[in-house]
């Protein structure tokens, strides 16, 4: 099992990192592509291992997968003959709820294993299965698995009773086929839901309002061909702007989509951070103590809860006490403990932490209890006097490509080691 170590210290991290194409829109994408018979090209795609998995997946469906260089994939699902994936690989991945909107939609059979719960809490599919039953599928839920069985999708009005990127993203996946209008209300609004409306689209499906709380879409008969290139990420964007100002450092982000990170530039300038926005570029300097703030994650376009552990990293140095407030999972703080082992001072009541700043955080060993902690983790350990180790590390590669390199070329001492 390897390990990160990570040299502290406080370095301020120097220099430019080029943004990867955003996980969270190529792993609803990919399974998308089951979704027409002609060959799609996808790019910008993030080398990480979800993707991989995904790949492996689709293949052993009957996908034809072609990576002619890094970050392109083409996929032809012409020959898909199976709408069973196996469960070893299935399991390892959490977004792999979207083959069941992508299968359902494209041979009205799916049976996929239950996604598991992870770190942050139970992660239910309820509003999946609703939409889903809501345009005419049948779904039993039973043994660990999910079985899809539609005679025929038709549109219909489905209102989510919680605001869920995965649910909403996974009845667009049924819906693009499906006869007739669905209208789906309450759907959530991030940039990686109009990534995916957006590629679909390309290949003729007819979908409006991706990125409003009302998206329409039209079913269509069959779906051509395209090519994609997948957003920047946002969150690998945000998770370096607080590296960055973490170690009072100077970091020139590349590639990036600015307005997607006004909830993360607003509240960096909140902390006294200054941050330059310029065409695809954005600069985040330091150089100053950090002033304590309020946070509270919503769905977009609020703060977004994946940076949550990162910017509670960076608020345990800040002058005064800051709190943090959960709202879109249940149990995100996961992370305190291991924070607190390295000396922080953060106190948990239910969905809100106070974190109290002017700490000076000591290298020690801690656990990544998911892909955005192992991160905030690597930033704790660049705050902090000595070396920390970090286990559990395979969350971090499932959702960051090449992440030691790109903290290497800002200036920070980070080794793999077994
Ligand atoms: C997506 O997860 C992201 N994952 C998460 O990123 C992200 O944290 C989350 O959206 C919120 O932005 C992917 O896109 C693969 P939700 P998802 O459905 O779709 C509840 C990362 O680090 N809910 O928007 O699973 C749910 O329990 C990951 O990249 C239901 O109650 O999140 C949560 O409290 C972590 N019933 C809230 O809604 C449902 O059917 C929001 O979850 C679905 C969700």
């Amino acid at each position: 099992m390897s390990k990160l170590l990570v040299k502290g210290g406080k370095k301020p991290l120097q220099g430019s990192v080029r943004i990867s194409g955003a996980k969270n829109a190529a792993v609803a994408i990919i399974p998308a592509a089951v979704l027409t018979l002609a060959p799609v090209r996808l790019e910008n795609l993030p080398e990480i291992s979800d993707i991989r998995i995904l790949v492996e997946i689709l293949q052993s469906i009957g996908v034809r997968a072609d990576q002619p260089e890094p970050g392109v994939l083409i996929l032809d699902s012409s020959g898909l003959d199976n709408f069973k994936p196996p469960f070893y690989l299935v399991s390892k991945l959490r977004a792999s709820y979207y083959l069941l909107g992508a299968l359902a939609g494209r041979c009205g059979r799916a049976e996929v294993p239950a996604p598991g719960g992870c770190d942050l809490g139970p992660r239910p599919i309820d509003q999946h299965l609703k939409g889903l039953t809501a345009l005419g599928a049948q779904v039993e839920v039973g043994h660990g698995l999910v079985k899809v069985t539609a005679n025929g999708l038709y549109g219909n009005t489905v209102y989510l009773d919680v605001v869920s990127v995965g649910a909403t993203i996974n009845l667009m996946l049924t819906a693009v086929r499906a006869r007739g209008k669905t209208v789906i209300k309450n759907a959530a609004k991030e940039p990686e839901i109009v990534d995916v409306a957006n590629f679909l689209n390309a290949l003729g499906a007819r979908i409006s309002g991706a990125g409003t709380d009302v998206i329409k879409i039209t079913g269509v008969e069959e779906l051509g061909g395209g090519v994609h290139s997948v957003i920047p990420d946002r969150i690998e964007a945000g998770t370096y702007m607080f590296a960055a100002a973490a170690t009072a450092g100077d970091v020139l982000l590349l590639d990036v989509i600015p307005k997607h990170l006004d909830p993360v530039i607003a509240k960096l300038r909140e902390m006294g951070i200054d941050v330059e926005v310029c065409g695809d570029r954005v600069r985040v300097s330091g150089g100053r103590t950090p002033r304590a703030v309020d946070l509270k994650t919503f769905p977009y376009p609020g703060f977004p809860t994946d940076l949550q552990s990162l910017a509670m990293t960076m608020l345990t140095s800040a002058e005064g006490n800051s709190v943090i407030t959960e709202n879109v999972f249940e149990n995100r703080f996961r992370h305190v403990d291991e924070l607190v082992k390295m000396g922080a001072r953060i106190k948990v009541e239910g969905r809100t932490a106070l974190v109290e700043g002017s700490c000076r955080l000591g290298g020690a060993p801690v656990s990544a209890t998911d892909l955005r902690a192992g991160a905030a983790f690597i930033v704790a350990g660049l705050m902090a006097d000595g070396e920390t180790l970090i286990s559990k590390i395979d969350h971090v590669h499932r959702g960051y490509e090449n992440i030691c390199g790109k903290f290497r070329s800002l200036g920070a001492v980070i080794t793999e080691v077994e």
